[in-house]
């Protein structure tokens, strides 16, 4: 069973009929320091996009960007604050609703992977599964941007701790990636700040 129960759909479609701890009002710190030292390109898939706010601002920088989450509600807002962006942001911006966890299913390749906040979510065998999925979706060279908690909450229906240590066994050079970058961080909520950690990733 997942952690969020034997069906983590309807959990997070509960989740947003009101705005959820997560959503922030903005893209998570953390990333856009990552997207300072390492520029991503496009175009860009962002998995488990929620109401948007980090898709929207890297179309804002005039990357193209593709956001995926599977609720229906998380995507109308995405959709709604990019009508309300200026065409020209707006052009870049596709939201679909669909499973993540598969990115190859969607049927295009990728300069860029942004993930704030879904990897955590996923017991150790399904991020196996996700990131042989993602050498698949990612093109030559693409990268692969993480943040996730780095912590444990003793409470049901919470993220896992993404711990240096897994990316570093996860992301090999033997499996085709590079660690660009790999360290403590933090997880803005709208309850508390979380210890977290951010990464990015490079296929060879
Ligand atoms: C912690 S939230 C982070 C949302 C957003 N990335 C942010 O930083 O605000 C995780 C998101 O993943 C979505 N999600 C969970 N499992 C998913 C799946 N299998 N496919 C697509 N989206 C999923 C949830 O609906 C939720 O919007």
């Amino acid at each position: 069973m997942s952690r969020f129960g034997p069906d983590p759909l309807a959990f997070f479609d509960e989740v947003y009929r009101e705005t959820p701890p997560w959503d922030v009002g903005g893209p998570q710190p953390a990333m856009s320091e990552l997207f300072a030292a390492h520029p991503p390109a496009g175009p860009v898939l962002d998995v488990g996009c929620g109401s948007g706010d980090l898709a929207v601002s890297l179309a804002r920088d005039g990357l193209r960007v593709l956001g995926v989450d599977f609720v229906d509600a998380a995507v109308r807002q995405a959709r709604e604050k990019a009508g309300a962006l200026p065409p020209e942001a707006a052009r870049l911006l596709e939201f679909q609703v669909a499973d993540a966890l598969r990115p190859s299913l969607l049927g295009r390749r990728f300069a860029s992977v942004v993930d704030s906040g879904f990897f955590h979510l996923f017991d150790p065998d399904t991020c196996g599964r996700f990131v042989d999925d993602l050498a698949v979706a990612l093109l030559p060279g693409g990268r692969y941007y993480l943040l996730a908690f780095a912590t444990e909450f003793a409470i049901p229906h919470s993220p896992r701790s993404i711990g240096e240590d897994e990316l570093r066994e996860r992301f090999t050079a033997d499996k085709g990636w590079r660690i660009r970058e790999l360290r403590p961080a933090v997880f803005q909520s709208r309850v508390a700040p979380v210890p977290a950690t951010a990464a990015c990733m490079e296929r060879l």
